[in-house]
């Protein structure tokens, strides 16, 4: 360590394993360089990845020098602007993405970022983060094939956090959507615009009831179907997307897409915030101090998690 390094708190772990590895303590503060802000973090969310990184799961693929910081997204108040960033200033407050793993600390830096919508609470604006990005790629996508207004989408896994920013994207643009979901969830489904079912076994035949015409596309999000389930009831590879399965999509024709570090991206969703649509899923706010705790209720899979840094 640099004698003139400054350090801030962040949580991290030192080896992979289960919650248990996370810690609160020092390390060096991050600095915002070309085309990248620093935040002074307010929040940032859990997402699914964050624990698959920690855990070691994934390590093959993607390896992290450790100690490692958790977290791809967060929210919280520009405090340094890179060279080439053009209008966003200091104290502007922002939401947006990281690098892989990174964010989970007093000061983070973004590599994508957008206005947070005045209405949003900073711990909606962390939840919007990786969710937002992911969804509005998977918009774009089928876009291209012209599969949105008029028509009948189905996303399994809708109330979840990329779920939810799907479901009210795909409803902006004019389509129906067919939304899976546990049950306790279907009013919340309901109040996204979305036609709520049950996921898992006899989909196809509870979506034919909903959608006598069929559905034009289909949407992978949740890990209780596959790519070949949702190609079955579509009819055609092409109109599938998955977040989840890249091998799968692979094998059988359908797509893969993958959030990405644009802050048009996170634009899209943010615009959807300002006009009172969106409202990122937030089920769990947990103190920076229990992180440990925050990714054993993440991982449990009851709901958007996030932590704040008060
Ligand atoms: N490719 C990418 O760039 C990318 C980016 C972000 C996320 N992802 C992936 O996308 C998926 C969804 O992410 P998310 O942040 O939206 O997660 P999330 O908030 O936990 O949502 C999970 C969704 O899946 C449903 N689900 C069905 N079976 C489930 C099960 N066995 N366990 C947990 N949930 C189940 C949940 O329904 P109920 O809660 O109603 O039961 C919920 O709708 C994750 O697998 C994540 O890794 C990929």
């Amino acid at each position: 360590m640099r004698s003139t390094e400054k350090q801030m708190q962040a949580a991290r772990y030192h080896r992979y394993g289960g919650p248990e590895v996370l810690v609160v303590e020092d390390a060096p503060e991050p600095h915002a360089e070309a085309n990248t802000v620093r935040i002074e973090v307010g929040a940032a969310s859990i997402n699914p990845i964050d624990y698959l990184l920690r855990s070691g799961r994934l390590s093959d693929v993607v390896p992290l020098d450790l100690p490692a910081i958790p977290g791809r997204d967060a929210a919280g108040v520009v405090d340094e602007v890179g060279p080439g960033v053009v209008g966003t200033q200091v104290g502007d407050v922002v939401f947006g993405v990281g690098g892989i793993s990174d964010t989970t600390a007093q000061y983070a830096v973004l590599t994508a970022w957008s206005s947070a919508p005045s209405d949003w609470s900073i711990e909606h604006a962390a939840a919007a983060g990786l969710a937002s990005s992911t969804a509005s790629a998977v918009i774009e996508a089928l876009e291209v094939f012209g599969i949105l207004e008029g028509k009948t989408v189905l996303i399994d896994g809708a109330s979840g956090a990329v779920g939810t920013a799907l479901s009210v994207l795909a409803r902006d643009s004019g389509a129906e959507v067919i939304g899976t979901g546990s049950p306790r969830n279907h009013d919340y489904l309901i109040g996204l615009g979305v036609r709520p079912t049950t996921y898992g076994p006899g989909l196809a035949e509870r979506v034919a009831l909903l959608a006598p015409g069929g559905v034009d596309a289909a949407v992978h999000t949740a890990p209780s179907s596959l790519p070949a389930d949702l190609i079955t009831l579509v009819g055609d590879p092409a109109r599938v997307v998955t977040v989840l399965d890249a091998e799968g999509a692979e094998r059988l024709g359908a797509r893969k897409i993958d959030a990405r570090n644009e802050s048009q991206l996170l634009e899209r969703a943010s615009k959807l915030g300002r006009r009172g649509i969106y409202l990122p899923r937030v089920d769990h706010i947990l103190p920076f101090a229990q992180i440990a705790d925050a990714h054993a209720v993440a991982e449990r899979g009851s709901g958007k998690v996030v932590v704040t840094m008060r």
